[in-house]
C-alpha cells in the first residue's frame, strides 16, 4: 500500500517574519492527520533555517530546487548537502515554473535528481502538459517523454513524481478527478506501481479528499492553498 504525501509549495512567498508567524500559528492549532500521510512544505531556501527551528516534528521540509553539482564555482546555487545540513528531506525538481522561466530541461531535471538521491534527499520530480498540449490531446505523449527522460536511471523507490498540468496551476481550474486519475494511472503504467505520484494544480481543502480517493493519486503538491494556516490544515487533516 502506497503512502500519501501532501506538500505545500510556497513558491516565492513569505519573508522571515511571515514564516515565523505561520509556524507559531500552526503550533497552537489542534488537528489530526492520518499516520500514513507524510506532509510538509517546500520553503524558499532563505527561510529554511527559520522554518526548521520552529516547525513541529512531523512536518517535513522541502526545498524548491537544488544545484545539479556538489560544490564549486556556481554562483547563486545551493547544493543538496547544504540543504541536508538544515534538515531538508525533499526537493522539488523541474517545477513547470522552473522549466518555463529558467529553461530547465528533462536532462537537467534528471541530473539534479541524481544528485539529490546521491546526497540523501528525496526528489519530487514535476511533470505536466501545457494548455496547448492538453487541447491537442498530447498529454500522454508529453508526460510520457518527460517521465522517460527525467527519471532515466533513477531508483523509483527513492523519488516522488508530481503530475501538475500547467493549465491547472494557479488558475482555479483543477483537472477533473477522472482526468487526473487517468494521467496518474498512465504514469504508474510506464514506471512502477510502487512509485508515489502526487497531483498538483489548484488543489484545496474542498477537492483534496476526492483527488486522494483516486486509486493512482498518492498525494498533492499545493501552491496557493498552502499559504494560510487554516487552509493548509484543511489539506492535511484527516
Ligand atoms: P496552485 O495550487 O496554486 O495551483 O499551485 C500548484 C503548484 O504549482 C504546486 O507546485
Amino acid at each position: 500500500m502506497r503512502k500519501k504525501i501532501i506538500i505545500g509549495n510556497w513558491k516565492m512567498n513569505k519573508d522571515k517574519k511571515e514564516t515565523e508567524n505561520f509556524l507559531n500559528e500552526i503550533s497552537k492549532k489542534k488537528f489530526e492527520t492520518d499516520k500514513d500521510t507524510i506532509y510538509g512544505i517546500a520553503v524558499p531556501s532563505i527561510n529554511i533555517e527559520t522554518f526548521s527551528l520552529l516547525k513541529t516534528n512531523e512536518m517535513k521540509i522541502s526545498s524548491q530546487d537544488i544545484s545539479q553539482f556538489d560544490s564549486g564555482a556556481y554562483t547563486g546555487e545551493i547544493s543538496s548537502s547544504m540543504l541536508k545540513s538544515f534538515g531538508v528531506t525533499y526537493v522539488v525538481i523541474g517545477h513547470s515554473e522552473r522549466r518555463a522561466y529558467h529553461f530547465e530541461t528533462n536532462k537537467t531535471v534528471n541530473l539534479k535528481a541524481v544528485n539529490a538521491i546521491k546526497n540523501g534527499l528525496v526528489p519530487i520530480i514535476c511533470v505536466g502538459e501545457t494548455l496547448d498540449e492538453y487541447e491537442n490531446k498530447q498529454s500522454k505523449e508529453v508526460v510520457g517523454k518527460q517521465i522517460k527522460e527525467s527519471l532515466k536511471g533513477l531508483d523509483l523507490s527513492k523519488i516522488v513524481v508530481a503530475y501538475e498540468p500547467v493549465w491547472a496551476i494557479g488558475t482555479g481550474k483543477t483537472a477533473t478527478f477522472e482526468y487526473a486519475q487517468e494521467i496518474c494511472e498512465f504514469i504508474h503504467s510506464i514506471t512502477s506501481k510502487e512509485l508515489l505520484i502526487q497531483y498538483g494544480g489548484s488543489v484545496n481543502g474542498s477537492n483534496i479528499k476526492d483527488l486522494l480517493n483516486q486509486p493512482d493519486i498518492d498525494g498533492a503538491l499545493v501552491g496557493g492553498a498552502s499559504l494560510e494556516v487554516d487552509s493548509f490544515i484543511s489539506l492535511i487533516s484527516k
